[in-house]
């Protein structure tokens, strides 16, 4: 680890880690995609496609931006104000527009996901989640008429947690035996209270109920293996890990988006079913969008836009120079840079450098 430019501005994470990104980039590079290891399922629509966006990154960002915000409001009603009569059509209408920005391109609102990062974690874990579990439903070939339906899923696949108490939620350390049993109720808790809702879709509350189950029997609340587990729990517990590990919470120290996709490519199989963590890390690339990395000329740069066939060499914008000063907002396809590549990833970089981040994309 050595301290990025501009002194506490970031860290660049090296040697270990460099294994995940080999691995992640054998995963992205294979001719074999493993999507077709997923059990047929009744949603999907077609084989997975090469989504080519309708817009450019820069043309949807706007409307992201006012998405992404709408949707933290929303979680703030449901999980800090503990609204009782929670705006139902308005997250209904926000999960179709959700799914059409990620149609138009997808690496807007998947960046404002790390760019956002911060604040509660149950609110924009939240909003993380129904972002993320559009996307990889999408990307997995789900018909586009139930991809509301996943935005809503992951939306509220931790809404039991209004009923664990507020003391176990934010408890900075590991848990006790009885406050992880009270932690774990949350998944009940929330079958529960969703079927309180009239026409709640059961791609909802499958999600909700099996998003803690382990493809290996040793998750909960049922232990559920293998084929017990429904096509939007596997999803979802893939998208929860991501965000879980890639996001900045009390107890648990934040990595970089390639080391979470790196550690669950190593429970593939165990914890998550056949093909879905490989699948996923095809969806978000080596450097997912709104990751920050330092090229090889010690510059700090912004990931725009990365898939499985931008592998290594993504778009990305540069926002700082090697010694951490402010320069201009460079775009840079490093597919076609010869001369140019990504030596490390960064984390931890401060909020006022994640706004300057996003205003910059704006202007681009
Ligand atoms: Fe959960």
């Amino acid at each position: 680890m050595t301290r990025g430019p501009g002194g506490g501005d970031g860290r660049t994470e090296r040697g270990g880690c460099a294994d995940d990104r080999d691995i992640i980039a054998r995963i992205i590079h294979a001719d074999r995609y493993v999507v077709e290891s997923i059990p047929e399922c009744s949603l999907l629509s077609a084989p997975p496609a090469r989504e080519k966006p309708l817009l450019t990154m820069r043309e949807e960002f706007a409307a992201a931006c006012v998405l992404y915000s709408r949707g933290m409001e929303l979680a703030h009603g449901l999980f800090e104000e503990k609204r009782d009569l929670f705006p139902r059509d308005e997250l209904a209408a926000w999960a179709v527009d959700t799914t059409e920005s990620l149609m138009r391109n997808k690496a807007a609102l998947l960046s404002l996901c790390k760019l956002r990062c911060g604040g509660d974690y149950l609110c924009s874990h939240s909003v993380n989640a129904a972002v993320l579990g559009a996307a990889f439903a999408m990307h997995l070939g789900v018909n586009r008429v139930f991809l509301p339906d996943f935005a809503a899923a992951g939306f509220l696949h931790d809404v039991g947690k209004l009923f664990v108490p507020e003391h176990i939620l934010r408890y900075p350390g590991g848990l006790s035996p009885s406050q992880m049993e009270e932690m774990q109720a949350h998944v009940l808790k929330g079958q529960e209270f969703l079927r309180f809702w009239d026409d709640v879709s059961p791609i909802v509350l499958d999600g909700e109920l099996d998003h803690h189950e382990c493809h290996d029997g040793t998750g909960y609340p049922y232990g559920k293996s293998e084929g017990e587990i429904s096509f939007t729990g596997r999803l979802l517990a893939v998208v929860d890990m991501y965000d879980a590990m890639s996001s900045t919470r009390g107890y648990r120290r934040q990595v970089t988006p390639f080391r979470a996709l790196g550690f669950m490519y190593n429970e593939r199989d165990s914890h998550f079913a056949p093909g879905y963590p490989q699948a996923f890390i095809r969806l978000m690339g080596v450097y997912p969008p709104g990751s920050f990395v330092r090229l090889s000329d010690g510059s700090l740069a912004l990931v725009l836009e990365a898939d499985a066939h931008a592998g290594l060499r993504p778009l990305v914008m540069r926002v700082l120079d090697r010694e951490g000063r402010s320069c201009a907002s460079d775009v840079i396809a490093l597919g076609e840079r010869e001369d140019l590549s990504v030596s490390g990833t960064l984390w931890k970089l401060p909020a006022r450098l994640r706004r300057d981040a996003e205003e910059r994309i704006g202007r681009i």
